[in-house]
């Protein structure tokens, strides 16, 4: 029997990468999972073994993305411990908010740090592998990469620069057999927000106020993004690339009348 695929998940710790591990468990993939929270994967993995998984095919590396040492880190724990890379997800991020007047230069430089430099960094050091064994990369976009909104600027930008990215290497990949796809989630229930700042009071009027932005009338949650991911990490899209699919109960096709 061929050994099973072999996935790197970052932002493995919580939210929509957490998900997908779980998700990529009850798969048959051999899971590297990646985040600054070395307990947090560490309990993932043992979620994970309960899926299903055996003991030896979950790992983790615990680093920060925009570390210089970080690309080669994962790249190299996967192929120490797996022998090959067959998809790599790309969900790490982070949200900043507020005007650009208010924002300065420094919050634009963390933002794309993490959700564009550190994304790029990794899916080169990892992209000659994934051509060995024509498999996929997804990255994990937000429906603020097509759809601008006030007072997120920044964080729009870096989203818009990920959809890029994902249809130029979609073309560049296409001849070497690997396909490239992202997908663009609405409002998710994760820890996304409250890092940015939200407490629990604003947090849950922001929810509830998600009833009205989006059309199917709630916000998503993080497992209905993971279900999305595995479509355009599998062979189920096998004809499907450069593709920047929508997770965002119809947020995306809304304009006020
Ligand atoms: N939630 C939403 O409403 C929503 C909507 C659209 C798109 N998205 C996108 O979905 C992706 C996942 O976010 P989420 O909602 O799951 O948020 P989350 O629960 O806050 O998870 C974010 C993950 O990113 C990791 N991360 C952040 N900065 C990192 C760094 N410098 N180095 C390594 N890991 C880092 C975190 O790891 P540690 O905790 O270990 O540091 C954590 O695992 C993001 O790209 C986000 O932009 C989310």
């Amino acid at each position: 029997m061929a050994a099973s695929r072999v996935a790197i998940i970052t932002g493995a710790s919580s939210g929509i990468g957490k998900a997908t591990a779980l998700l990529f468990a009850t798969k048959q993939f051999r899971l590297t999972l990646t985040g600054r929270n070395e307990s947090a994967l560490k309990d993932l993995a043992s979620e994970c073994i309960k899926k299903g998984i055996a003991a030896e095919n979950v790992t983790y590396a615990v680093t920060d993305l925009s570390a210089d040492t970080a690309p080669k880190k994962i790249v190299s724990h996967t192929l120490e411990k797996f022998g090959q890379i067959d998809t790599l997800i790309n969900s790490a991020g982070i949200l900043t908010t507020g005007s650009i007047l208010d924002s300065n230069i420094d919050v634009y430089d963390r933002v794309m740090d993490c959700n564009v430099r550190s994304l790029v960094r990794l899916t080169r050091e990892a992209l000659p592998h994934i051509i060995k064994t024509k498999g996929t990369v997804v990255n994990v976009s937000s429906i603020n990469g097509p759809c601008p909104f006030p007072n997120v600027t920044y964080y729009c930008m870096s989203k818009s620069a990920v959809d890029q990215f994902t249809k130029c290497l979609a073309l560049e990949m296409a001849p070497h057999g690997v396909r490239v796809n992202a997908v663009c989630p609405g409002v998710t229930v994760t820890e996304l927000h409250r890092r940015a700042g939200q407490d629990d009071e604003t947090y849950k009027t922001f929810l509830e106020r998600s009833k009205t932005t989006h059309a199917l009338g709630r916000p998503g949650e993080a497992s209905e993004v993971a279900k999305a991911i595995y479509f355009l990490a599998s062979e189920d899209s096998s004809f499907t690339t450069g593709d920047l699919l929508r997770v965002d109960g119809g947020r995306g096709i809304m304009h006020p009348r």
